[in-house]
């Protein structure tokens, strides 16, 4: 189950007014078009470890547990501080959480519902009781500012949960679900900077180190991968959909949301809306909308939130949980 969850931004903020002043677009436009009106954006010398390190304190403070507790720590990000080690390594070592295993999940935006699922085996698997896991993105390192199209919708974040064991009391994860398409990957990529095509001044000059998206035809894989995350959430918690208190998907696009909610059957009133204010953070978009719903008394103990998730790969995810 999650015992405690916690959440993090940088502090400073891009309004869609800041983007009007260097690109072709609108606040009109972006609303419009996305739902989203501001992000936040990491200061020069902020990386993603400083605004991870306060999400994962306080997702341990609300549960209960000190570092010397944690077992293990999966860390769902794109964007690593480096490319070696792992950032839950250097987070373990920030941490001082010398007993934990730690290790990094790449899966684009369900990172997070990736990293639940994985925790929750590793846990029957007789790995560990006191699991931290992460999503957590610093996206302005790999978005194209000059690109109006992607430029507009990413932002930064960090989410953090600490999985414990159920206490058989029925709270816990009820069902998880996780799917793939790699056919699918030239819609939504980052071109160079891996080891195929090694960072060169000629990489940085044609950008292949930044996000390249088809946003139209993302929009359309991404109602498909929601709709079938959900009705296979539905099926495997084997609940019809008005036993869903609140869905909580990812924080992408409003339309993606209202698509995925009305084939899902749910009413917007049970559905978790925050990237007006965060944006796409991509693995740190669920967990930063559960934390806030949590907060603001949607979600209390004992109700069912349905997450579910999708992003680059393709992949797409679903996790049950009755809170
Ligand atoms: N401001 C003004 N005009 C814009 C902007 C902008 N910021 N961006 C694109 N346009 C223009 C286009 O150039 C195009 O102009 P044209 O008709 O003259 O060619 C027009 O608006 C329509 O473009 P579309 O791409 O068809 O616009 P659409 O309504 O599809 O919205 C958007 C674009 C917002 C990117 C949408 O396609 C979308 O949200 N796609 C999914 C993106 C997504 O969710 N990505 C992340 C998933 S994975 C992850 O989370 C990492």
């Amino acid at each position: 189950m999650i015992a405690g969850i916690g959440a993090a931004v940088p502090a400073g903020i891009m309004t869609n007014a800041d983007f009007e002043r260097t690109l072709d677009t609108s606040d009109q436009w972006i609303v419009e078009r996305t739902g989203i009106r501001e992000r936040h954006i990491a200061g020069p010398t902020e990386t993603l470890l400083s605004f991870t390190l306060v999400a994962a304190r306080l997702a341990m403070e609300r549960a209960g547990v000190t570092a010397a507790d944690l077992d293990g720590i999966v860390f769902a990000t794109v964007t690593p501080d480096r490319r070696l080690p792992s950032a839950a390594c250097d987070l373990q070592a920030q941490l001082g959480a010398t007993r934990a295993w730690a290790f990094d999940v790449v899966a684009a935006c369900p990172g997070w519902l990736f990293g639940l699922s994985i925790a929750e085996g590793l846990m029957r698997a007789g790995l560990g009781d006191t699991i931290l896991v992460i999503g957590a993105e610093k996206l302005s390192s790999i978005t194209d500012y000059e690109d109006r199209s992607t430029a507009i919708l990413f932002g930064d974040g960090a989410g953090a949960a600490i999985l414990t064991r159920a206490k058989g009391d029925g709270r816990g994860m009820l069902a998880s679900y996780m799917g793939s398409d790699g056919t699918l990957a030239p819609l939504l990529y980052i071109p160079g900077a891996g080891s195929a095509e090694p960072l060169t001044d000629q990489v940085l000059r044609d950008k292949k180190h930044l996000v390249k998206m088809a946003g139209r035809e993302v929009f359309k894989a991404a109602v498909l991968a929601m709709s079938r995350a959900t009705d296979e959430a539905i099926g495997r918690a084997g609940l019809p959909p008005e036993a869903i208190d609140l869905l909580i998907p990812h924080q992408a696009n409003l339309r993606i949301i209202e698509a995925t909610a009305k084939h899902a059957g749910i009413s917007m009133d049970k559905v978790m809306v925050n990237l007006d204010r965060y944006g796409n953070t991509s693995s740190a978009s669920i967990p930063l909308a559960l934390q806030q719903a949590e907060a603001e008394g949607r979600l209390k103990p004992g109700m069912v939130a349905m997450l579910v998730s999708f992003g680059a790969g393709f992949t797409w995810a679903s996790v049950v949980v009755r809170w």
